[in-house]
């Protein structure tokens, strides 16, 4: 992606847009244009193909996901746009469900549907674009992780392991019900409680994986992540599923792009290995806190429903990941 929008960089220089804040400098996961002061619009969108067979629960998961983004730079969502590709000669009755799912998760964020755009094609994909605001003295960047804070993850990981095992036709129903209970789970009292607890920097783990998404922040922060594979949480069905193998084809993507940042430290199963690059749908927010207030941010995200636990901590480095198995 960051190859294909090169031209933007050519066409657009930073200095002619000083009230963009966030956007075409470093990558985050939201845009973020000042307004006034210390006020800013944050801008994002997201859209996929069905990851979950109800039309419903796609709808749902395809709007928290859009959300997260939002949330992910400590902001609060305030509109957002339909996006909608349909084929011709399914039923309508679907796509009402798909929409239904996705208002009534932005319902529950505080924010509003305000409009939306449809168009054929052969497949099936939903999204939104969402408009969101922050006060730029409390925006959460990628950036700004620094050697010694813990790092919180506020949801398990296994997404991808467990929509593969579904589209294979082996998933077992309470396993997907969980993580379709997961992907659904907006991650807004999350982010409220890294920004009351001033996180350093923060970020939400989707299709690039774990590590993918750590090493962006280990990169942007100039320091480097150790992972504590044993503190990890994962999806009930995930490690079993994954030690049969069954992976979706962005987890090989993501390992041939994002290994070279990477050392395994201790004995590692393949699929164990594996399993840090599966690609997540709607995942967690990934958080490194001073370490001060760590434990207090851990007890309050749990308190308020939260599956969040350490994954590791920030150490020195320039993007580097170190993952143990101790
Ligand atoms: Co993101
Ligand atoms: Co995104």
């Amino acid at each position: 992606m960051a190859q294909v929008l090169r031209p933007l960089k050519g066409t657009f220089l930073q200095e002619d847009f000083p009230d963009l804040i966030v956007g075409l400098a470093e990558p985050d996961d939201s845009a973020v244009y000042r307004i006034d002061g210390n006020r800013a619009i944050i801008s994002t969108t997201d859209f996929f193909p069905p990851v979950v067979d109800s039309p419903y629960d796609f709808g749902a998961i395809a709007a928290a996901n859009a959300l997260s983004d939002v949330y992910a730079m400590g902001g609060r969502p305030l509109m957002a746009i339909n996006l909608v590709a349909f084929p011709d000669g399914l039923d309508m009755e679907i796509l009402s469900e798909i929409l239904r799912g996705g208002a009534d998760k932005v319902k529950e964020a505080g924010a509003v549907i305000a409009g939306g755009h449809t168009i054929t094609d052969k497949e099936p994909k939903y999204g939104l674009s969402v408009t969101g605001e922050v006060e730029l003295d409390k925006l959460l960047l990628k950036s700004g992780a620094k050697v010694a804070d813990k790092l919180i993850l506020t949801k398990p990981l296994g997404v991808g392991v467990i929509t593969t095992a579904l589209k294979q036709g082996v998933i077992a129903d309470n396993f997907l019900q969980n993580a379709v209970r997961s992907m659904s789970r907006l991650n807004n009292i999350a982010s409220q409680l890294a920004v009351k607890h001033n996180v350093h920097a923060m970020t939400d783990i989707t299709g690039y994986s774990l590590l993918g998404h750590g090493h962006e922040m280990a990169h942007l922060s100039h320091v480097g992540l150790r992972i504590e594979f044993n503190r990890l949480n994962w999806l009930d069905g995930a490690l079993s599923y994954a030690e049969q193998d069954i992976f979706p084809g962005g987890m090989n993507r993501n390992q041939d792009y994002f290994a070279k940042w990477t050392k395994f430290e201790g004995n590692f199963a393949d699929f164990q290995k594996q399993l840090l690059f599966d690609p997540q749908t709607s995942g967690g927010l990934l958080m490194a806190v001073d370490p001060t207030v760590a434990d207090e941010l851990l007890h309050d995200l749990v308190s308020y429903g939260e599956d969040a636990f350490y994954v590791g901590d920030v150490i020195e480095g320039d993007g580097e990941l170190i993952v143990r198995d101790v």
